[in-house]
């Protein structure tokens, strides 16, 4: 018992001491007067908890607990492969129906679940961005898009487009276009994507790998924003086909290192995205397979073969044809196809959809067709066949009659004609602006 106490006097002993030493200043609490001794200690820790108020009081104020908003998340770079299936954020689009946010921060592979703002409050208009609207098929289908009363923004880098073929929306407040070039992101806030941005002829689409870095950036603007995308891929999918006509089914036959590749091997690729997008990231797409279009705004010289018999006719020179003239192709006029890549985009169906002209001719045919409408007596001149040429190509249409109850109703002889005259104007130099499709 002794032995506790003594212990216990000697630790309040040295407590004592041990406030003595360092608290010179004060004296030493008196044990019979507690009152006095708490009403010194607030007194002595005012200015402490003045201060301690202050720093919390200026936290809260900087650091709040809830926000007024909810958070617009801006999601990593498209470019990165990584990003493709990440974890979903929650961005509101809190801006006016017609208002685009510019051209800075990514396209995006990143992002995820949209709260869109409901259509009946946005208004019927849709916001849609055209890639390649410059183009020949892409500016056709903007001339529909703005008939029937959208907002379209075209995005283009000019490389085979033309702002002639656009020059009659210049002005519209329901047009844009933007000088761009799609295998860098761009942030647009639209509804739907028509993605055609990519050369379309041989000349061209060697010297440019747009397919694979284009596409993918216009998936992630897709993603992030909640838009429908549609990928205009091509009948050259099916490469040199084994099967005849060319059915959706059919898987093609494709050479993965030859001349033709990069087009015919980036558009697989382009598809390939599009499915693993919208199975992995909910993104609605769909997919046309066109087939060979011609009309009026074609490139003069891109190497394709309507322009090219048309130019060549029209110039009073010989027509070449390559080989010997007996493979195959169907000619679709430009405004059955942008019908049908409306009706895809509107529709329930993903696809792919072959959207072309059953109609089928041989090189040989088609000569004689633009020799008796431009020139009876053009001669022709034959050359080697180019490597990669498919022999034999003709669209199985029956799915997108189906389900999109869509057929062409334009044939060559009645299409050639309205894009003879739109050559002839262009070539004698006295284009003052664009035409029209119809
Ligand atoms: N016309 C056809 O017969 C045909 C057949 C099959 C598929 N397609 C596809 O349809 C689409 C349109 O073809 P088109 O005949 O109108 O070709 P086009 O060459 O007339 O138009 C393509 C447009 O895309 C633009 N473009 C190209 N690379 C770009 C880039 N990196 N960034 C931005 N813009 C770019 C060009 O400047 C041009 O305006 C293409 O994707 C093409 O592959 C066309």
């Amino acid at each position: 018992m002794n032995t506790s106490f003594d212990s216990s006097e000697l630790i309040h002993r040295q407590t004592r001491k041990h406030i003595q030493h360092n608290e010179p200043h004060y004296s030493s609490p008196s044990p019979t007067s507690p009152p006095k001794q708490t009403t010194n200690k607030i007194i002595t820790n005012i200015p402490f908890i003045l201060i301690g108020l202050t720093i919390s009081s200026l936290f809260f104020y900087t650091f709040p607990l809830t926000k007024p908003y909810p958070t617009t998340h801006y999601p990593e770079s498209s470019s990165s492969s990584s990003s493709l299936f990440s974890l979903p954020t929650r961005r509101i689009l809190l801006e006016e129906p017609t208002t685009n946010t510019g051209g800075s921060g990514s396209g995006g592979g990143g992002g995820g679940i949209m709260t869109r703002v409901p259509g009946g409050v946005r208004g019927k208009r849709k916001r849609v961005v055209v890639t390649g609207g410059a183009g020949f098929v892409g500016s056709h289908l903007v001339d529909r898009l703005i008939e029937r009363g959208d907002s379209v923004i075209v995005v283009d880098n000019m490389f085979t487009g033309r702002k002639d073929n656009l020059l009659h929306h210049i002005g519209n407040p329901n047009f844009e276009l933007i000088r761009h070039d799609v295998v860098q992101p761009i942030l647009l806030e639209v509804d739907q994507i028509y993605h055609l941005a990519c050369p379309a002829s041989p000349v061209y689409y060697k010297f440019n790998p747009t397919n694979v870095m284009g596409t993918l950036n216009m998936l992630g603007l897709a993603k992030r924003v909640g838009a429908r995308f549609l990928l205009t891929s091509t009948s050259e999918v099916y490469g040199d086909p084994l099967q005849h006509p060319q059915a959706e089914t059919y898987w093609g036959h494709v050479n993965p290192i030859g001349v033709r590749s990069c087009y015919d091997e980036g558009k697989r690729t382009a598809e390939t995205l599009a499915m693993d997008y919208h199975r992995g990231a909910g993104i609605e797409v769909r997919i046309a397979r066109i087939f060979n279009t011609y009309g009026p705004r074609m490139c003069l010289d891109d190497g394709r073969v309507v322009s090219n018999f048309v130019a060549q006719a029209l110039r009073k020179e010989p027509l070449t044809v390559y080989g010997d003239g007996k493979q195959t192709r169907s000619f679709q006029y430009v405004s059955d196809l942008v019908e049908g890549l409306m009706r895809l985009m509107e529709g329930e169906h993903i696809g792919p959809f072959n959207l072309g002209n059953p109609g089928e001719f041989t090189m040989l045919e088609l000569a004689q067709v633009v020799q008796e409408t431009i020139d009876p007596n053009a001669k022709i001149e034959y050359r080697p066949n180019t490597e990669d040429d498919p022999h034999k190509r003709k669209p199985d249409i029956s799915k997108a009659k189906e389900l999109l109850g869509w057929q062409p109703t334009v044939s060559l002889r009645e299409g050639l004609p309205r894009m003879v005259a739109d050559f002839r104007q262009r070539l004698s130099g006295e284009s003052k602006g664009s035409v029209s499709a119809a």
